[in-house]
């Protein structure tokens, strides 16, 4: 057998023989000649049945190909420059075709599926281009994290899945029976991370995240994925500095590296390529006065419900929809109401009704897609905020150790994988950036 090549490679193999492993994506010819649209998973391409050059049973069996069949293709890679509409750029000479699996009638076709049924098919529709595209981009995303934190000194840490209180207040906990009794999912793995900073300086974990969230907006999910740094010594400042390298890092990574799927997509990148350091700093008051002044100013009823406001409640996705249209790029919200974010949030300086948190929001009305802070380190002021928040003290004993032994200012931010993808791939909806979603509304498959 001649070499295998991945299609993402075959423009190094201009004038060789090789084979493709794939399936068959889409069909059309007439008379003596047959396109077949074969993937491989890492892209798509032509292979060309030219009925003269072909024993007649391989033409037939090209021919009788439908959607999804598994085919091994052998042939000559040519440069195809004539053909517009047909992906790549190059084709195969077919000599050989090997049918693997003559798939049956497959579910999705090229019309047009209401998303219901698409999601009922996720385990199909994931073979889609576009699905393809953005989950690819989303593998590149992750990949892009982990880089920039384990070349930055970050140590990677696993948390547990399985805890015993609430990191992220009680109302989206799940709970879990464990031999009777009841502990929850991880909201968040921050808490042991701060543990971890004492051992290791700076440090990261990564995975799944719960939130028994009862909303059916575009961008909840029950399950998402959450890389949450954590760093000693560094204050609210470091943070942003620090968000924004990171944040920089991984967009830059994707328009290097996913430029193919971004086509695909037909993501504007101009957007994407202004994404470097530094972005804007909007104060939470800030904010809230320019928020209140577009609906001052807006005749939109709608729309003036929407932005209904009051200070000390958190941004809702309209709120953070319509200030990041006022800039090009990320932006920082920081010094939100302590009354709304989480009880270890360090407070300001004479001003303890503000907390030392901060959001990134994306651009084009994207909105939040990482949540962090500076937190709090002096153990009476975090027993404080514990039973302010009546939260249960005993399972925090092992969290206010830590203001015991070596406490120093420290920080950290969590970025949601699911909006940060659907944010660079340009899809509204975070359900398409996982390959799996979870929702209020579905578990399967
Ligand atoms: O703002 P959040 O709740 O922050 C934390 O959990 C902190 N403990 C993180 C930290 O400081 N280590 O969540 C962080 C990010 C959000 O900005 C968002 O991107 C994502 O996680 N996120 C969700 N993504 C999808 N579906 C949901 N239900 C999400 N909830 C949060
Ligand atoms: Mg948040």
């Amino acid at each position: 057998m001649s070499n295998i090549v991945a299609i993402q490679n075959i423009a190094d193999y201009i004038g060789q023989e090789v084979t493709i492993q794939g399936w068959l994506y889409a069909k059309t010819g007439k008379g003596k000649i047959q396109f077949l649209q074969v993937r491989d998973g890492t892209g798509i391409m032509q292979a060309v049945l030219f009925k003269p050059n072909l024993p007649p049973e391989i033409f037939e069996a090209g021919k009788r190909l439908t959607q999804e069949s598994a085919v091994v293709v052998r042939g000559v890679v040519k440069e195809n420059g004539r053909a517009p509409g047909v992906p790549g750029g190059f084709e195969i000479d077919t000599a050989d075709l090997q049918v693997v699996q003559l798939s049956q009638e497959y579910p999705i076709t090229p019309k047009e599926h209401g998303v219901e049924f698409l999601l009922e098919n996720r385990h199909l529709w994931i073979r889609s281009r576009k699905q393809w595209a953005l989950l690819r981009i989303r593998a590149t995303v992750m990949r892009a994290c982990r880089e920039w934190l384990d070349t930055h000194g970050y140590v990677e840490m696993s948390t547990p899945i399985l805890t015993p209180a609430a990191g992220e207040g009680t109302s989206t906990l799940f709970e879990v029976d464990y031999f009777g009794d009841t502990v929850y999912l991880a909201q968040t793995g921050q808490l042991y991370n701060e543990a971890n900073i004492y051992s290791f300086g700076k440090v990261y974990c990564f995975g799944p995240t719960f939130r028994a969230e009862k909303s059916k907006t575009r961008r909840h999910l029950t399950e998402f994925w959450m890389i949450e740094p954590e760093t000693a010594y560094q204050d609210l400042d470091g943070l942003m500095e620090m968000e924004e390298q990171f944040v920089s890092h991984v967009v830059q990574r994707v328009l290097q590296e996913r430029r193919p799927e971004l086509e695909v997509l037909e993501r504007d990148i101009r957007m994407l390529e202004n994404v470097t350091p530094p972005f804007p700093r909007v104060s939470y008051d800030e904010a809230f006065e320019r928020i209140t002044k577009i609906r001052e100013e807006s005749d939109d009823p709608e729309l003036k419900e929407l932005l209904k406001l009051e200070w000390g409640d958190d941004f809702g996705s309209p709120h953070e929809t319509e200030l990041t249209k006022l800039y090009d790029r990320p932006i920082f919200v920081y010094g939100f109401p302590t009354v709304c974010k989480a009880f270890y949030m360090e407070p300001w300086p004479n001003r303890p009704e503000v907390c030392k948190s901060v959001d990134m929001l994306a651009p084009e009305g994207y909105g939040e897609i990482t949540g962090g802070s500076e937190r709090i380190s002096d153990p009476d002021l975090l027993l404080k905020r514990i039973h302010e928040d009546n939260l249960p003290e005993e399972a925090f004993t092992w969290y206010m150790d830590l203001r015991k032994y070596g406490s120093v200012p420290h920080s950290g931010f969590g970025l949601g994988i699911e909006r940060t993808v659907a944010w660079i791939a340009g899809t509204h909806h975070v359900r398409e950036a996982n390959p799996f979603p979870r929702t209020l509304g579905r578990v399967y498959p």
